[in-house]
């Protein structure tokens, strides 16, 4: 798909059914040179677990989410974390357009779940940070199978949708609205890079 179209995917996917979701939304190239990227971080032992507030309790919080994380920097020179930024402008230049969003800032991390971790159902706007309007999940694994697990579940309605982890897929949502749940791949590292559109 030519990128409008893309963003009118997650976008139309949004409006008529609270979540949006876009396959190779970035090449296998690029992709691959995010994942790279990610495993570099890991192995230099640059990922922590998240922190949630001042009060982080570390014993709570792994009860809740057992990922690892590494925030991009927003004006990183790395070349595909730039061209990664870069398509994310453009998309929030296209919302913004579309849908009068008013977003103006937002902020993304890689994530890395080992075998076993998840994250339990929650909302991404904490009260801490009322700025998240719109979450977004890029999966960056090579060759998942629906067996692997590690889906990801969206509570909408009495619904429960299940979403999984392929590399290069992207998720779209409202960070206010939607609860969702990250289920564990018992067998395999699961890799991505979520972030917020804020304002
Ligand atoms: C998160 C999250 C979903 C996923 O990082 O807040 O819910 O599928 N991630 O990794
Ligand atoms: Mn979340």
């Amino acid at each position: 798909l030519a990128e409008e179209q893309q963003f009118e995917l997650l976008i139309e996917g949004l409006l008529n059914n609270e979540y949006g979701v876009c396959d190779n939304f970035f090449t296998p190239e690029e992709i691959s040179g995010l994942r790279e990227n990610l495993q570099t971080y890991h192995q230099a032992g640059q990922m922590y677990p998240a922190g949630v507030g001042k009060n982080f309790d570390f014993q709570k919080n792994a009860e809740i989410r057992g990922d690892v994380i590494y925030w991009i920097d927003e004006d990183s020179k790395n070349a595909v974390e730039a061209l990664f930024i870069e398509k994310i402008e453009r998309f929030i230049a296209y919302l913004n357009a579309t849908c009068y969003t008013g977003i103006n800032d937002s902020e993304f991390h890689y994530a890395y779940y080992e075998p076993k971790s998840f994250y339990k159902r929650h909302l991404d706007q904490f009260k801490s940070d009322r700025g998240r309007r719109f979450s977004m999940v890029l999966y960056l694994n090579d060759n998942w199978l629906e067996e692997d697990g590690g889906s990801l579940s969206l509570y909408i309605g009495d619904e429960t949708l299940s979403v999984y982890p392929m590399g290069g897929r992207l998720v779209f949502f409202k960070s206010d609205e939607t609860e969702h749940e990250v289920h564990a791949a018992p067998n395999r590292p699961r890799i991505s890079i979520a972030g917020w559109l804020k304002v």
